[in-house]
């Protein structure tokens, strides 16, 4: 694509600045010098983009019967499912926890495309790449007012890096960025966009790219509170369902209102769908898999020519790209390549659950609710078989200072497999109470509503609920177990408080402790 210099802009044009490569290689000077000091010793990750979620197997199916206008690069020919890795990420180069508010990546790489590709190292690469954020609109208007905001967070100097927040001059910047950072409770439910454009087929035409997330997709949502819940959340999900997202194009109609070379400003043209990515029900946790997925590199240069990045910030990231790209392969002595696609890609991928089960819902508010955990080495089969055993609850759920322990456990209804079962739990003070099973998801998760209380509870409240969570964590197995009353008026919502605090949390992680330590054994 000619870059202009014309006054009056046409649509699909690229006006360049003269010094754009003097940025492009300030930047990559900056990054490189600020990502030798971080990964000092150790396995060096992405400047950015750094913290992943989880790196999944999806396909991209392009929309059948697409009018001839919109059958471009990968959308040209007969409607076709392409193999597709997706990437999601926390933004900031620091991993924080995930409750932090933060701009969210996702990177999706499209497998076994033909035709030649734009960058000449990898002009024979079968992949092409799409980089979105969960912003419409980029927060950087101008590259010099990027490049001020980069050069100091990376600066060697912590003051200059520290207090950046201080320099009037960034402070446009630094209030567009803060804007454009979202709380998120699965990276499934939100919605993405490219907020740079792309050439669309002709050299007049430009794009911008689209994510939104189906409002039919299960979300499952284990918690916002741990570090790392991003994850949790989204292999929860996968494990039993899939999640599919409409991929959308939207033209610039007008040069002017809908700029190449601003993209602060959000282009108002409709939205048109072109391809619905389907994100298969999978594990992807191992360790294996996250660190391929650390591994890979995304670039939106890694395109066909007919999808060419546009506009200033894409011209600046087709150096960034693959000069860090190839810094971080470099220094971690691993091969920069891109991943083929092969018959059996999706050999792996698990049933999504075929039977729609109206799960009861655990209320969410007006409840008194308690945690523990414990991580267990070995794999969540083994563990789920054994803390959901009627035969084995009475082995590790033991006495822990007032509160007695379980010494036999009735089955009253089916098996204590799925959801309706139900079972009679006797404690060693001969209290007793009834648990059925409200939903099931064998090895991941289980949850039971507990009524029926013949001792002092039966006047606190009419209902708790246990949720058994099973996540991998460094391949191994997470317990976590959430304990939620509901109570019956103030009083007993003291009461209840207090007994959380002062015992249950210690029976529930004794009872844990023990499991660990006979599934260890
Ligand atoms: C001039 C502006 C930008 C610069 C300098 C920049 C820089 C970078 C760098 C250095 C990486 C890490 C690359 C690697 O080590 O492999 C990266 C990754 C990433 N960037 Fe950008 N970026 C820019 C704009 C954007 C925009 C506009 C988007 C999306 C709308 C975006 C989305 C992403 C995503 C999703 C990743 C992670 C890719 C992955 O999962 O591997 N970036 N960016």
């Amino acid at each position: 694509m000619s870059i202009s210099t014309e006054t009056v802009k046409q649509l699909g044009r690229e006006y360049a600045h003269e010094d754009e490569d003097h940025i492009a290689s300030k930047m990559v000077n900056e990054f490189e010098a600020q990502v030798t000091r971080m990964y000092k010793g150790r396995k060096m990750l992405r400047q950015v983009h750094t913290k992943m979620h989880g790196c999944v197997k999806a396909t991209f199916s392009v929309e059948p019967n697409l009018p001839d206008e919109l059958k471009v690069g990968v959308f040209a020919g007969k409607a076709k499912d392409y193999h597709a890795w997706v990437r999601f990420s926390n933004g900031n180069t620091v991993p924080e926890k995930d409750k932090k508010k933060d701009i969210r990546g996702v990177a999706i790489k499209l497998l076994g495309v033909p035709g030649e590709k734009i960058l000449e190292d990898e002009i024979h690469a079968k992949t092409q790449d799409f980089l979105l954020m969960s912003s419409e609109t980029f927060f950087a208007k101008t590259l010099k007012e990027l490049s001020s905001l980069l050069n100091s967070m990376t600066s060697p100097n912590p003051i200059k890096s520290n207090l950046f927040i201080l320099n009037p001059s960034l402070w446009p910047i630094l209030g567009r960025a803060i804007k454009r950072k979202v709380a998120c409770k699965n990276p499934l439910a939100i919605p993405y966009w490219s907020t740079q454009p792309y050439q669309f087929g002709k050299i007049n035409q430009a794009v911008k790219y689209h994510l939104r997330p189906n409002p039919d997709n299960v979300i499952v949502v284990e918690n916002t509170t741990d570090e790392n819940y991003l994850r949790y959340n989204l292999a929860q999900t996968l494990y039993n369902h899939e999640a599919k997202f409409d991929f959308f194009v939207q033209f610039q109609t007008d040069p002017d209102a809908m700029p190449i070379e601003d993209p602060t400003v959000p282009w108002t043209s409709q939205n048109i769908k072109v391809a619905t990515l389907t994100i298969h029900p999978q594990i992807f946790d191992s360790n294996e898999q996250l660190e391929f997925g650390d591994n890979l590199s995304f670039n939106p240069w890694h395109s066909l020519p007919e999808h060419r990045p546009l506009g200033a910030f894409n011209r600046v990231r087709k150096r960034v790209y693959e000069v860090m790209s190839k810094f971080r392969h470099a220094k971690n002595k691993l091969p920069d390549v891109e991943p083929k696609d092969s018959d059996d890609f999706l050999k792996d991928i698990r049933k999504a659950k075929s039977q729609v089960i109206l799960d009861q819902q655990i209320p969410e508010k007006n409840i008194i609710f308690t945690t523990a955990e414990v991580t267990v080495n070995c794999d969540k089969k083994k563990a789920y078989e054994f803390v959901s055993s009627v035969e084995k609850l009475p082995t590790w759920l033991l006495r822990t200072g007032p509160i007695y322990g379980i010494i036999k456990v009735t089955k009253l209804r089916g098996c204590w497999a799925k959801v309706g079962d139900n079972r009679l739990v006797e404690r060693g003070d001969s209290a007793t109470l009834v648990e059925e099973l409200i939903s099931v998801n064998h090895y991941s998760n289980y949850a039971y509503q507990t009524t029926e209380f013949s001792d002092i509870f039966k006047h606190f409240t009419n209902k708790t609920y246990g949720h058994m969570w099973f996540d991998t964590v460094d391949d191994q197995t997470r317990l976590r177990w959430v304990y939620t009353f509901t109570y019956k008026n103030l009083v007993a919502r003291a009461i209840l408080w207090i007994f959380s605090k002062l015992f249950l949390k210690k029976y529930l992680q004794n009872g844990l402790n023990n499991a660990k330590s006979y599934l260890e054994e």
